[in-house]
C-alpha cells in the first residue's frame, strides 16, 4: 500500500461501460413532493453544536459595538516569531512552492519533526515511516479515527471531552466510552475494567494531557502504565498532544513516545498552534507507531494533496529557530493565568491553577452552580458582563458546574473581566 496513494483521472478507466437505453422524454413531469436534502446517518449522529447559542449572542454584541471580552475558544491572539513570517513571504514569492505538495509533508519538515522529538524527549523517530503532516493536527486525528474505527468499534476518550475525541469517532462510525480524566489513576483502572468487561474489547484509547478542557496533568508513570496495558488487552492508543509546548512553574508535558514500547501500540498528535501561534496556517504532525501512520497516509493520499508548501518550509524554520520563543510564549500564558485565577479566587471562586495548557477550568460558584445550567450561567457573563466563556456541558455532561476560561486576551484585559464578572454578579 502507498502512503500516498491518490485518485486521478485514469481510474475513471476502470468504470463498467453500461450501455443504458434511451428514455423517451415525458411530455409532463410527474408532481413529486418538494426537493429534500437527505444527510447520510452519520451527520445525524451529531448533536446541536453547544456553543452556538454563545457564539450567536457574541456575534450579535460585536455587531452592536459592545467590547466583549472573549475567553472563549483557545485560539491564540499572539503572533508567530517574525522570522517565520519573514520566511513565509520568502517562500510564497518562489513560483516553485505554488504546486500541490505532497500529502504527507515534505522530508525536510518530516525530519525537524524527528530532530525535535530527539532534542526535547530523546525520542528517536524514522521521519520516512513514523511521522505525518497534517492540515492541523484536528484533521489528523479525525482522519486517524477514520483509519482505525468502523462500526462495532469502540474507542475510549477522556470526560469531560473535546469534542473532536468524541466526534472524530462518532463520524467514523464507531462508540465511544467516556472514562472521568480528573484522576490519571482512575482513568487507569477504568481503562482496565472497560477492557475486562466489555465485548468486544475497547479498540482504541485516546487520551489527552495536558487535557482540554479540564486541564489535567500527568507524570511519564502514566504512559508506562498505558504502554503495558494496551499490550494487555490488544488497543491502540492515540495521544493528542497539543498542549505539548505551554506549560508552566517548570512543569515538562511528558510524550507518551518516550515511554518504552509506545511505538509498538500508538501514535501521538503534535501541533504548531498553539506553542508558536500559528493556529491559522493548520500545521499539525502525526508521529509513532508505523502502521498507524500509513493508515492515516491511504486516507489523507485520497482526501488532500498536503500543506501549502510555502508554509511547510516556514514551518521548518520555526522548529529550528524559535524554541525561545515557544518559551516566551508559555511565561506569558502563565502571567495571565495568575491573573485570572487570582482574580476570580479574589471572588470567592474554587478554582486550581493549571500547571499546564491554555485554559483556566473554574468552578461554577455557589448561588448560581444550584440556581442554573452552566450554559444559562455563561449567557448571563455574556449578555449581562460583556465577557465570553465557554461552558462546560459544551464538552459532555462530566463538565456540567464547571466554566472553561481561555488565556488569550492580555493581562490587562484579563484584570478587566474579572471586575466586570464581579459587578455582573452582584
Ligand atoms: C486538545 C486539542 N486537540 C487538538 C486541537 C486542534 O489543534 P490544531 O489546530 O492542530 O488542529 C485543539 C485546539 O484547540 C485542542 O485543544
Amino acid at each position: 500500500m502507498s502512503d500516498t496513494a491518490s485518485l486521478d483521472d485514469s481510474s475513471l478507466d476502470d468504470s463498467p461501460n453500461i450501455d443504458a437505453p434511451a428514455i423517451d422524454a415525458p411530455t409532463t413531469d410527474p408532481v413529486r413532493a418538494p426537493f429534500e436534502v437527505k444527510f447520510a446517518s452519520r451527520v445525524d449522529r451529531l448533536p446541536p453544536y453547544m456553543f452556538g447559542r454563545i457564539n450567536n449572542s457574541l456575534y450579535q454584541k460585536r455587531r452592536a459595538g459592545d467590547d466583549v471580552i472573549d475567553l472563549g475558544m483557545g485560539n491564540p491572539s499572539d503572533p508567530p516569531d517574525p522570522v517565520v513570517i519573514q520566511k513565509l513571504h520568502d517562500a510564497s514569492s518562489d513560483p516553485g512552492n505554488h504546486g500541490y505538495s505532497k500529502s504527507n509533508g515534505i522530508a525536510n519538515l518530516r525530519r525537524e519533526v524527528a530532530g525535535k522529538y530527539y532534542r526535547k524527549y530523546g525520542v528517536r523517530l524514522d521521519p520516512d515511516h513514523e511521522i505525518i503532516s497534517c492540515l492541523g493536527s484536528k484533521e489528523g486525528f479525525s482522519h486517524m479515527c477514520l483509519a482505525l474505527m468502523g462500526p462495532g468499534d469502540t474507542a475510549m476518550i477522556p470526560s469531560p471531552y473535546f469534542p473532536v475525541h468524541m466526534y472524530g469517532v462518532i463520524l467514523a462510525s464507531g462508540n465511544v466510552v467516556a472514562l472521568d480524566v480528573a484522576d490519571p489513576d482512575k482513568f487507569l483502572r477504568n481503562v482496565a475494567y472497560t477492557c475486562e468487561n466489555m465485548m468486544p474489547s475497547p479498540k482504541v484509547l485516546i487520551v489527552n494531557y495536558p487535557h482540554n478542557p479540564s486541564s489535567a496533568v500527568i507524570e511519564p508513570d502514566f504512559f508506562v502504565e498505558v504502554v503495558r496495558l494496551a499490550k494487555k488487552y490488544g488497543f491502540m492508543v492515540i495521544h493528542d498532544f497539543a498542549y505539548a509546548d505551554v506549560a508552566f512553574d517548570g512543569y515538562v508535558p511528558p510524550s507518551f513516545l518516550a515511554a518504552p514500547g509506545a511505538k509498538d501500540v500508538g501514535v501521538e498528535f503534535t501541533t504548531m498552534s498553539k506553542g508558536y501561534n500559528m493556529a491559522g496556517w493548520r500545521v499539525g504532525f502525526c508521529a509513532g507507531n508505523a502502521d498507524m501512520v500509513r493508515g492515516l497516509g491511504t486516507i489523507k493520499g485520497y482526501y488532500d494533496y498536503g500543506m501549502f508548501q510555502a508554509i511547510q518550509i516556514a514551518a521548518i524554520v520555526a522548529l529550528r529557530e524559535t524554541e525561545a520563543n515557544v518559551e516566551k510564549q508559555s511565561a506569558i500564558y502563565q502571567g495571565r493565568r495568575d491573573v485570572l485565577v487570582n482574580g476570580l479566587r479574589r471572588l470567592g471562586w474554587k478554582v486550581e491553577p493549571p500547571k499546564a495548557g491554555m485554559f483556566v477550568w473554574a468552578e461554577v460558584p455557589e448561588p448560581w452552580r444550584s440556581a442554573m445550567s452552566t450554559m444559562d450561567f455563561a449567557m448571563k457573563l455574556l449578555e449581562e458582563g460583556n465577557v465570553a466563556v465557554s461552558p462546560g456541558s459544551g464538552f459532555g455532561t462530566a463538565g456540567e458546574g464547571y466554566l472553561r476560561m481561555s488565556l488569550v486576551e492580555n493581562e490587562h484585559r484579563l484584570r478587566q473581566a474579572v471586575r466586570q464578572i464581579s459587578k455582573c454578579l452582584g
